[in-house]
């Protein structure tokens, strides 16, 4: 077992208090915080090693240009890239998903169909149907059921040799549902359709093996892992990496440049336009590194208690519901309390120094769905306790009281 209270000494920000009270982040799903080893690479970087890279011959800049490519090789090793020019730096998941719809912009024809699921966050929908007004492509919907899982059967129906792309998320962020991403996958390519995983919300609970999935792309952001903001990778497999033109012109990119052609350049610096976000790229392998240390089983074991014991512990409060009930779960609560607004239930448990998210979570169609306005959203990470869960708990059972 972890040594919880060890561990939380990793992360400086979780012993401050908010609004007078001791701080109890459930808000992980948003963003989860920095242990301070990506703090320290960070001011490292800054410290001692600033230069912009892959351009110097001087020191300072081969020694920024070997740590971020480094980092480059620890993501790499991480989610089991057979190269390291299938790990495309990114700014973020959104980054990553709208690169690979750009690029499919010159694949797709009018009639093709692209699959989206109907627990994507509004980052996996809006790329697809922007490509689709492009290209004349059909998006369809994969649907789900009442416990926020995909309806496999109907994914099987929707499949067709019109299919072209597959997208689906590997965890919901709204309801914590696990995808079988595998069968999906494995699905797409017997129609010879592309897929694309959106892993924003898995990569700080699980671990993906890319080649195992045998997945085309795979999108996921540094933040939800314990890295910074502003950092996120795009896995694609070499081949369709090759096919897609860049997304961004710009140095970097380029191998040749005159007025009458430009040649681009090898993989993966033909997606890399631009000087990157350096010190937080660097950071993101600490990150990495950090995860490691800790060990996903251990993650796993840990979030595992959380989950089972915060849904017994809410679902003792009178009138209160929890969206998203899937068998495969990860540590994620969305829940309401019959007649009263997520929004009013999230501002009183800040003042108790409980950040939760409140809201449509940027999956509106899953709030259609359950004709709700938006939910509260306890997203707890392996530095959760139980004994935070108790206090949120007893927080929102004052919030009920308050506002009933
Ligand atoms: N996608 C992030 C969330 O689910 C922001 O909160």
């Amino acid at each position: 077992m972890l040594d919880i209270h060890k561990i939380r000494t990793d992360f400086p920000i979780l012993s401050q208090k908010v609004n007078g009270k001791p701080l109890v982040y459930f808000d992980n799903g948003a963003t989860s915080q920095k242990p301070q080893v990506v703090i320290d690479a960070i001011s490292n970087y800054y410290k001692d090693i600033n230069a912009n890279i892959h351009r110097g011959v001087h020191t300072l800049s081969q020694l920024a240009t070997d740590a971020y490519e480094a980092s480059r090789n620890t993501i790499q090793n991480h989610i089991n890239a057979k190269f390291s020019h299938e790990v495309i730096f990114t700014s973020g998941t959104t980054h990553g998903i709208n690169l690979v719809a750009n690029g499919f912009a010159s694949i797709l024809k009018p009639g093709d169909e692209v699959l989206v699921s109907a627990i994507e966050h509004h980052s996996n929908i809006v790329p697809w149907q922007m490509l689709c007004e492009k290209t004349g492509a059909v998006l369809k919907v994969i649907p789900m059921n009442e416990k926020g899982e995909l309806i496999l059967s109907e994914f099987d129906k929707l499949l067709s040799e019109k299919t072209k792309f597959v997208t689906v998320n590997h965890i919901s962020n709204a309801l914590g549902t696990i995808n079988p991403i595998k069968y999906i996958i494995d699905k797409a390519h017997e129609f010879d359709a592309a897929i694309l995983i959106d892993g924003a919300q898995a990569v700080s609970h699980l671990k993906p093996n890319v080649q195992e999935l045998d997945c085309d792309f795979y999108a996921f952001s540094g933040h939800k892992m314990f890295g910074p903001t502003g950092t996120g990778i795009l896995y694609g497999k070499e081949a369709w990496l090759n096919k897609l033109p860049p997304y961004q012109g710009g140095g970097e990119m380029i191998k040749e440049v005159s007025f009458e052609k430009t040649t681009y350049a090898e993989l993966p610096h033909k997606f890399e336009a631009g000087t990157p976000n350096i010190a937080d790229g660097i950071a993101l392998g600490a990150a990495v590194d950090y995860i490691n240390a800790i060990g996903i089983a251990n993650i796993q074991e840990q979030e595992k208690e959380l989950l089972e014991y915060g849904t017994k512990r809410l679902l003792e409060i009178e009138g209160l519901k929890i969206f998203g009930t899937a068998e495969a779960k990860t540590s994620v609560i969305s829940f309401n309390i019959e007649g009263i607004h997520p929004y009013d239930i999230g501002t009183i448990v800040d003042k108790l120094g409980i950040a939760v998210r409140t809201g449509h979570h940027c999956a509106q169609p899953i709030m259609n769905f359950f004709q709700i306005p938006g939910t509260i959203r306890a997203s707890f990470a392996f530095y959760n306790t139980k004994e935070e869960i108790d206090v949120m708990v007893e927080a929102v059972k004052r919030a009920k009281l308050m506002l009933s």
